[in-house]
């Protein structure tokens, strides 16, 4: 049976995680296959007496909140073990049975002294840095690459963890004390951190692809849920303005342990308009009203780090290049509600870069950083769209303007977000169905 992937089409924050929540109910496995606590997903569940219960995930993958979903931590990811076990305990708190997650033995786990470097480093960068999250998930990717990770496996012995971090900080700690004038770090420190967790990790780690593997075997549906977003990519983003993993659909494949071959659909989930937070270009920033209109209206705070999120209009090139580089099926366009109430929408159609007109993301840095957006104006519609649930009901205006970005786009619209609230969507086409 199907394995689906749902990835971010922009610079992320676009609604993953209501996405995820959405299809909850009717998939088996959510497996979070890159990235970390730098991620930051909210989920809004209506409760029958009219309230809202608001949940901030950031390392569990957010299927966690649908009972009978089995939520797994992919080997592409990297876990704060500390993080881990405050989002468990805050959930169980709230109800929420966490029971079956599951935790690869080959993830890596974010040492403190990564945490340290990727805040001192940024530091030391001033102008010319990343705006990195620093939860220290660079370095540790780093690490991965360079082969001297710690990984999942290592905690249960502990003496195979003793000599990975004592290896690893012979390094760490030349860096952090002679070019940036910090403490040195302990291997008792480190490792007694790490250790700490053991007894209640143990039951969690398992031989995640194999048991995902099984579970399509099985006939499940699984949900590959990506941190992050297409232009956050490593390879494919706005480099070295980027988060430091795979975050588009072939990500799924090595982070989750999932061969290209059971990958069914695609899904991108795209804002009716555009954010990013932290560092790099983004030709569609509004620095005026506009953006501040869109920051107010649609509530744009980070929910990791709490910085506002830079805003601008929404951008077709961008939407189209993310349908290529992850092969999207369908699109979720979220947050269309926030564009209510607006004279006229600019949808940026194509750049000019230097006098000459890019239809396609140009693969030049400095064309993307030299690219002047070209709008084509659509009329706004003023009805408040949230209590809508079906297509029909939308105004006019605002279907011409689902419909004038689904072209551009390159595939079709299939769930418009009309509110927070999980219940607040439009189904156009079903994502399960294909
Ligand atoms: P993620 O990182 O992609 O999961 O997205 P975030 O959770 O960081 O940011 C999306 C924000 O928009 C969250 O606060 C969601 O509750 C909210 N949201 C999601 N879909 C919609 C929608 O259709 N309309 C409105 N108004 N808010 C939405
Ligand atoms: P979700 O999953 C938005 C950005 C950071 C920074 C860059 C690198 O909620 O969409 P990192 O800490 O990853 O090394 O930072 O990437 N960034 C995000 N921006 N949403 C996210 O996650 C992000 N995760 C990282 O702001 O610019
Ligand atoms: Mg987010």
């Amino acid at each position: 049976m199907p394995a689906i992937v749902l990835v971010g089409a922009q610079w992320g924050d676009e609604g993953k995680g209501k996405a995820t929540d959405l299809l909850g109910d009717r998939i088996d496995y959510v497996v979070k296959f890159n990235g970390g606590n730098n991620a930051g997903h909210t989920v809004v569940i209506e409760q029958p007496d009219g309230s809202r219960e608001k949940y901030a995930l950031h390392l569990l993958p957010s299927g966690i909140l649908s009972p009978g979903v089995t939520p797994v931590i992919g080997n592409g990811v990297v876990v704060d073990l500390g993080v881990l076990f405050e989002e468990l305990d805050g959930l169980q708190a709230r109800g929420i049975d966490t029971s079956a997650l599951r935790v690869s033995g080959n993830a890596h786990v974010i040492p403190a002294y990564n945490r340290v470097l990727d805040k001192t480093v940024e530091r030391f960068l001033g102008s010319k840095k990343i705006g990195t999250t620093g939860r220290g998930i660079g370095p540790t990717y780093a690490d991965k690459m360079n082969r001297t990770g710690i990984r999942i496996q290592d905690i249960f012995d502990e003496s195979i963890l003793r000599q990975k971090v004592e290896a690893a900080l012979e390094v760490k700690n030349q860096i952090l004390v002679k070019l940036y004038n910090r403490r040195e770090m302990s291997v008792d420190e480190v490792t007694s951190e790490l250790l700490q967790y053991a007894e209640r990790l143990r039951p969690m780690v398992a031989d995640t692809s194999l048991e995902v593997s099984d579970a399509l075997d099985a006939g499940k549906i699984v949900l590959c849920e990506a941190g992050q977003a297409t232009l956050l990519d490593v390879d494919h983003g706005t480099y070295p303005y980027v988060t430091s993993s795979n975050a588009t659909a072939g990500g799924a494949c090595t982070g989750a342990g999932i061969p290209p071959t059971r990958i069914t659909s695609v899904i991108g989930i795209f804002k009716a308009y555009t954010t990013r937070v932290g560092e790099g270009p983004f030709p569609t920033e509004l620095l005026d009203d506009s953006g501040e209109y869109l920051r107010k209206t649609g509530a744009e705070f980070g929910v990791t780090t709490g910085r506002p999120r830079r805003c601008g209009w929404i951008d077709t090139v961008i939407g189209r290049y993310a349908h290529r580089i992850n092969g999207i099926t369908d699109f979720v366009l979220t947050k269309l509600d926030v564009l209510s109430g607006l004279e006229q929408v600019p949808v940026c159609v194509a750049y000019d870069v230097d006098g000459v007109r890019h239809d396609e993301m140009p693969a030049d840095q400095s064309a993307f950083h030299h690219a002047t957006p070209i709008y084509e104006e659509l009329p706004g519609w003023f009805e408040d769209i949230s209590a809508c649930r079906r297509y029909e009901e939308l105004p006019e205006n605002c279907r011409a303007y689902v419909e004038f970005v689904e072209q551009r786009i390159g595939a079709r619209i299939s769930v418009i977000g009309v509110g927070p609230g999980r219940s607040e969507v439009i189904v156009r086409h079903d994502l399960l169905e294909g």
